[in-house]
C-alpha cells in the first residue's frame, strides 16, 4: 500500500522529539525571518519520513535540518530575495546563510553538549546544503532532500507561489520538471511526486468550487 506523507503545518515545540527539542528551542531565535520557522518544522519532520526508507543516521540528519537555515538569521530581509529561489541573483549572500549557519549551528550544539564528531558532520552538511548540488554523503543528501520538500508541502507551496508572484499551476509544473534534478534519494523523489499530485488535486478542486458558484 503506498504510504501517506501527510505533515503537520502547526509548529510547536512540544511537538518535537525531546532528544532534539532543546536544540530546536535554541535555534527558535535564528528562524523569525523569511518565515523560517514554520519551514525548519516541515523540514524536520520530512527528515523523519525519509529516514523511515533511507539509512541515514538520525543524530546527524535531524540536527543538520534543524539548523540548516540558521544563518539568514545575518542577511538583512531586504537583501534576502536575491539568495534565494527559483532564480539566484545574488550568490555571494546564498553562500554567506551556508557559513554563518554552520557557525551558529556549532555555537547552539556546543551549548547543549552535543558529540564533537557528529558537531562537525553536521556543519559540514549546513555549510554547502544550497550550494552543492550533488549529494556529498546519504546524511547530506537525506537533508537536502528534505529541505526541496518543503517547496511540495502544502504550507511551503503557499508561501513559495506568492513570494515568487507566480500562478498556482505554473509554480507547480515547474516544481514536477525539477523533480529528477533536485532529488538525491528514491524516497525524496517518491514524497515529491505524492506531494505534487496532493496540491494539483487541490488546485483544481477549487477550480471546480469557483466554477460551482
Ligand atoms: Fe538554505
Ligand atoms: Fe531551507
Amino acid at each position: 500500500m503506498a504510504k501517506d506523507y501527510q505533515i503537520d503545518a502547526v509548529f510547536h515545540l512540544r511537538k518535537i522529539k525531546p532528544t532534539f527539542r532543546k536544540i530546536f528551542e535554541l535555534a527558535i531565535p535564528f528562524l523569525q525571518t523569511r518565515q523560517n520557522e514554520i519551514h525548519t518544522y516541515i523540514v524536520y519532520q520530512y527528515a523523519l519520513l525519509l529516514l523511515e526508507d533511507e539509512p541515514g543516521m538520525p543524530e546527524i540528519v535531524v540536527p543538520a535540518a534543524i539548523l540548516h537555515d540558521v544563518g539568514w538569521s545575518c542577511i538583512p530581509e531586504e537583501e534576502q530575495h536575491a539568495a534565494f529561489g527559483p532564480v539566484v541573483i545574488n550568490k555571494k549572500l546564498q553562500r554567506t546563510h551556508e557559513v554563518e549557519g554552520a557557525t551558529i549551528a556549532q555555537e547552539i550544539m556546543n551549548r547543549v553538549d552535543y558529540d564533537h564528531q557528529l558537531i562537525q558532520k553536521i556543519t559540514e552538511i549546513i555549510d554547502g546544503h544550497d550550494t552543492t548540488n550533488k549529494a556529498r554523503s546519504i546524511n547530506d543528501a537525506i537533508t537536502k532532500d528534505a529541505d526541496k520538500l518543503c517547496r511540495f508541502s502544502g504550507a511551503g507551496f503557499h508561501i513559495d507561489y506568492q513570494r515568487f508572484n507566480k500562478e498556482q499551476l505554473v509554480h507547480l509544473k515547474f516544481l514536477l520538471e525539477k523533480i529528477d534534478e533536485w532529488f538525491l534519494t528514491r524516497t525524496g523523489r517518491e514524497i515529491a511526486m505524492y506531494e505534487g499530485r496532493m496540491r494539483e488535486k487541490e488546485i483544481l478542486a477549487r477550480v471546480h468550487q469557483r466554477k460551482d458558484i
